[in-house]
């Protein structure tokens, strides 16, 4: 990586950080229990890829990092709360996440799931707060959001997901599950970035593109690391998709060919990006970041 990514990202990471802290009840707010659950959750090291997306998006289009900032930390909320029920046992049954115990190994089940609740709440309370645009009303961004975490999208993905456990999917079926499990929220990301700077309407259909194909290369980088990286290195457990017989990309068409076909949807992302220009700097540093990451 880069000296220039490397410290732009450590920059950005402690800028969202900051403005979640302020944004996220305090830890001693009653009831304690569920506000120490969703700062242990959100806190616990999370590469922050969405609200850096939408941060940058938001640049691309001559916005202002202030008022993309709503939506920045709206979407890692919303992230987090799918990761806290993606672990509950009666999903992936997960006990590690972001390098430490997962929500409900701490504060039990009953908690882990209130605190994925309370996240996704924040998430569209945040949203709403962007201020207006000439052409993006907060209606809009909180409609956008919401019908990414619903059923045809984040929740239909995942839904996909586990009944596919145990079966090989035609590959059809699987991009259809990443799209909508993945895919969708960072489109979204990138897409209320671009909204929150008053972005033209061409110009918000590119960052959905943009987003749609990294997004699902970022997706089949995941089932890749979950082969080939080692459980202290992921901070999550690693081997966890084959244990669980789910369908994945390497698979389904094995390790080079998911390479091959994530640097082919990076690629089309990158394509994308053509009607920003030079201002589309960092959404192209990012894409390859998304390809290129070992965690
Ligand atoms: C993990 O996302 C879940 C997927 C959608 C693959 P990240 O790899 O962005 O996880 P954090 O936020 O850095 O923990
Ligand atoms: C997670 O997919 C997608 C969502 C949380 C919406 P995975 O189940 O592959 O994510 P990890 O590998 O547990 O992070
Ligand atoms: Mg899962
Ligand atoms: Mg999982
Ligand atoms: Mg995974």
């Amino acid at each position: 990586m880069s000296a220039d990514l490397k410290s732009y990202l450590t920059q950005r990471v402690a800028f969202v950080d900051a403005a979640l802290d302020r944004f996220v009840p305090a830890a001693e707010t009653r009831p304690v229990t569920i506000h120490k659950a969703m700062r242990h959750s959100l806190f616990a090291g999370g590469k922050r890829l969405r609200p850096i997306l939408c941060l940058a998006a938001a640049e691309a289009c001559g916005g202002s990092l202030e008022n993309a900032l709503y939506a920045a930390c709206a979407v890692e909320c919303l992230h987090t709360y799918s990761l806290i029920h993606d672990d509950l046992p009666c999903m992936d049954d997960d006990d590690m996440r972001r390098g430490v115990p997962t929500c409900h190994k701490v504060y039990g089940e009953a908690m882990a799931l209130l605190a994925g609740d309370a996240l996704q709440a924040l998430s569209f309370e945040l949203v709403a707060q962007t201020p207006v645009t000439h052409r993006h009303s907060p209606a809009a961004m909180v409609l956008e959001l919401a019908r990414t975490a619903g059923s045809l999208h984040l929740v239909g993905g995942q839904v996909a997901d586990l009944e596919g456990e145990g079966r090989k999917l035609p590959l059809e079926d699987l991009r259809y599950i990443h799209e909508s499990k993945t895919a969708a929220l960072l489109a979204s990301s990138v897409k209320l970035g671009g909204m929150s700077a008053d972005a033209q309407l061409d110009q918000v259909q590119a960052l959905h593109d943009f987003g749609m194909a990294t997004g699902l290369a970022f997706q089949i980088i995941d089932d890749i690391l979950d082969v080939t990286q080692t459980t202290e290195k992921l901070g999550k457990s690693a081997g966890k998709d084959l244990a669980s017989e789910k369908s994945t990309y390497p698979a389904l068409m094995g390790l080079d060919a998911s390479r091959d076909e994530a640097h082919r949807l990076t690629e089309k992302a990158r394509q994308a990006l053509e009607v920003f220009g030079p201002n589309g700097y960092w959404l192209h540093q990012m894409a390859d970041y998304l390809l290129k990451r070992d965690y």
